[in-house]
């Protein structure tokens, strides 16, 4: 099936951020609890985030997952991602006043975490290249059911401007196919704006067509406005097996 992916920008932040969230964004994100991080996990797209590293050095088991990691060597992939950092954070000071100031207290703040996870990030791709696999929804090099929660930041939703509903749809269904368990996807709105994808009741459908079942969850994370909202989808299992009949 052909995709409608149109690289140039039509909103926002302009081509498409290799951002570096923190472990501690991710887990107001995405709800994670202790248990959780104990589950393996995929972190889809992965781009320069410091989860992966984080996760594994307390004994974690994460895999990253990004399409950045096919065409750069290890070496320049840190350096780009150094750049883009900065890129984000100098959008995020010019439009101030789209962001809540409360899980960051300003952009200052915002600098500091991202460029210690984009640090964290680099230490780590290059200890432990494995942990970063390059591929490129919607198809994924991994066994089905690999992973028992799958996360997802800042690509679907976010990238709507120039992914289609499609893409959005079959990007999911092969989150989840390599989800034993739950998938997780955050944030439901655009990038640059505070409106929500406006087609999530029709993408519930679809998925449920497919027997994945959405639900629309409340997060604590605030900073972009208006996103606070994950997406978490679950595989439908087969009905129970009606109950024998009264005897
Ligand atoms: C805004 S970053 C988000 C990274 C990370 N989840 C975070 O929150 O910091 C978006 C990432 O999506 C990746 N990406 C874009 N299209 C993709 C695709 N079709 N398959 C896999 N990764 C993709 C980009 O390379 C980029 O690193």
């Amino acid at each position: 099936m052909t995709h409608d992916i149109d690289t140039a920008p039509t909103t926002g932040i302009g081509e498409m951020l290799i951002s570096s969230r923190s472990l501690d964004e991710y887990r107001s994100m995405f709800n994670l609890t202790d248990v959780d991080l104990s589950r393996t996990i995929l972190d889809c797209p992965g781009g320069a985030a410091g989860f992966t590293s984080a996760v594994n050095r307390l004994g974690g088991d994460v895999t990253a997952c990004d399409m950045a990691y096919f065409d750069r060597e290890t070496e320049q992939l840190a350096v780009v991602a150094v750049a883009e950092t900065d890129r984000g954070n100098r959008y995020i000071r010019a439009h101030a006043e789209h962001y809540d100031w409360t899980f960051f207290a300003d952009p200052d703040e915002h600098a500091r975490v991202r460029r210690q996870a984009v640090e964290e990030f680099a230490a780590d791709i290059r200890r432990h290249p494995r942990r970063y696999v390059a591929g490129r929804l919607p198809s994924l090099p991994f066994p089905d059911a690999a992973f028992d929660l799958v996360l997802s930041s800042h690509l679907l939703f976010s990238y709507s401007d120039r992914l289609d509903h499609t893409f959005h749809l079959d990007a999911i269904r092969e989150l989840m196919r390599v989800a034993r368990g739950e998938l997780r996807v955050f944030p439901l709105v655009v990038s640059g704006s505070s409106v929500r994808y406006p087609r999530v009741d029709e993408l519930l459908t679809d998925l449920r067509n497919h027997d994945i079942a959405g639900e629309v969850v409340e997060v604590d994370y605030r900073f972009q406005r208006g996103a606070h909202h994950m997406l978490v989808c679950r595989h439908i299992t087969s009905h129970a097996p009606e109950a024998a009949g009264s005897a």
